[in-house]
């Protein structure tokens, strides 16, 4: 087969690299990819955003099957263009998509269905936002409808904090019109969990559990990030657990999807936290999460083709979807200043000495070639995952390996899977 990555970071090269593994393909396009990819897959110079292109791509070389990784694509419309032309493709189409493009159309699914999330109050009128901020009083969260990089919600200490990202959001317009409706939600307290999916529409099939690190700095301090890092399982997890996700949340879902002639089909992610009085949906998202799948992935057994065309087929129930019970963690090294301003352009040291270690990965995320080197061209430049057969040995290998690999003002955290450790009594 002629499988497609869509995508240039640390989410797609793990999927390049886990397709790689199937017997089934025979060659492997990522686009645009970065250096990474690049060993492993034929790296294609378009703009996964430039649709048309996209489709003529996959059409001309004759691509079996297309796999989605970051979610714009997927918002505007992606899979229903493929389709259109025949094209095999694994990703929800541009109406199941706006559960994550619009919170709106997530929250209302969810109140219709029961799945339990926080309590919250629509708006489109910035001064009745306003007043409804003041009457319920802070901490409070105001979250933009739409998509706005990750940067769209905004959890408020204060009526005056929340106020502001208010007249920021929708008289400003700082996201576009993201902003034309915000969410006003209470603020809940607790442990965050991401749960991925695999669905066909009517089955789905949850992946091990896994908590991202959004903070930069160590012990969750600093600015939001894409993700500093990630491990799988999470700790907090009672036997129930897993039911729960599925009776909860999973099957209502998928169920109302279906029902509204929107079935659901691709990966869906779930963000949860567990409050004091059981668990709540934060959001959902419409495909793998980053860095979460760099952590997840590598657990899986079986192959990721057969589940991704079990989805597409709608006989998800017929594939084996196995994971291994060893523990992964992914370690994001990223330039110096970000999530603010950072330089790009610095040589990456140590990549050929840690590419020989044993089950460590090294996903790229922002790299690329100058001048035949490997040097950083992003925020997050790697992802650097470790296997073990319990999160403290994974814990020992990730940053035994991570200080293998230099580059000029690296930073990571120190702390990823600690939180694990403390939990487990470790
Ligand atoms: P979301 O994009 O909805 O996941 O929100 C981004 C982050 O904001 C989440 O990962 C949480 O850390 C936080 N968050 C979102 N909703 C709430 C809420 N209702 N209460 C507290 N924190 C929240
Ligand atoms: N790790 C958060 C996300 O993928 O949205």
């Amino acid at each position: 087969m002629k499988i497609l990555v869509i995508g240039g970071g640390g989410r797609e090269h793990t999927l390049v690299w886990k397709i790689a593994q199937s017997k089934r393909v025979k060659s492997l396009y990522a686009l645009p990819g970065n250096a990474g990819m690049a060993k492993i897959a034929n790296c294609v110079d378009i703009n996964p955003s430039n649709l048309s292109k996209v489709v003529d791509f996959a059409g001309k070389e004759g691509i079996d099957l297309t796999v989605v990784g970051p979610e714009a694509p997927l918002a505007e419309g992606i899979v229903d263009r493929f389709k259109e032309k025949k094209l095999n493709i694994f990703g929800p189409s541009r109406e199941a998509a706006r559960l994550e493009e619009s919170k709106v159309f997530a929250k209302k699914i969810m109140q219709e269905h029961h799945i339990p999330t926080a309590q919250c109050e629509i708006f489109s009128d910035a001064e009745e936002a306003k007043r409804y901020v003041r009457e319920v009083g802070a901490p409070i969260v105001v979250k933009a409808d739409g998509l706005a990089a990750g940067k769209g919600v905004i959890i408020a200490s204060t009526t005056h904090e929340a106020e502001e990202a208010i007249r920021a959001i929708m008289e400003d317009k700082i996201f576009g019109h993201a902003g034309d409706k915000v969410i006003i939600e209470e603020c809940l307290r607790g442990e965050e969990i991401s749960m991925l999916a695999f669905s066909d529409g009517e089955n789905i099939v949850a992946m091990p559990s896994a908590q991202d690190h959004k903070r930069i700095f160590d012990e969750d301090k600093g600015p939001n990030t894409g993700g500093m890092g990630a491990y799988s399982p999470a700790p907090l997890q009672k036997e129930d657990f897993l039911r729960k996700i599925m009776e909860e949340v999973f099957i209502p879902l998928i169920r109302a999807m279906k029902s509204r002639g929107i079935p659901y089909v691709g990966v869906i992610y779930a963000g949860l936290m567990m409050t004091e009085h059981g668990l709540n949906v934060l959001e959902f998202n419409v495909r793998f999460g980053d860095p979460e799948t760099q952590a997840v992935l590598p657990r899986l057994k079986g192959d990721l083709v057969d589940i991704a065309e079990g989805c597409i087929n709608g006989n998800l129930k017929d594939v084996e979807v196995d994971w291994y019970n060893d523990a992964a963690i992914c370690v994001v090294m990223a330039s110096g200043g970000y999530p603010g301003k950072y330089e790009i352009g610095k040589k990456i040291y140590g990549l050929e000495e840690i590419g020989k270690l044993k089950d460590i990965y090294v996903f790229h995320a922002g790299t690329a070639f100058l001048n035949n080197e490997v040097v950083t061209s992003g925020g997050r430049v790697l992802g650097i995952t470790a296997m073990g057969k319990d999160i403290e040995e994974a814990i020992k290998r990730v940053y035994d390996a991570v200080s293998l690999v230099k580059f000029e003002s690296a930073q990571y955290r120190k702390d990823i899977g600690a939180r694990a450790l403390k939990r487990s009594g470790g």
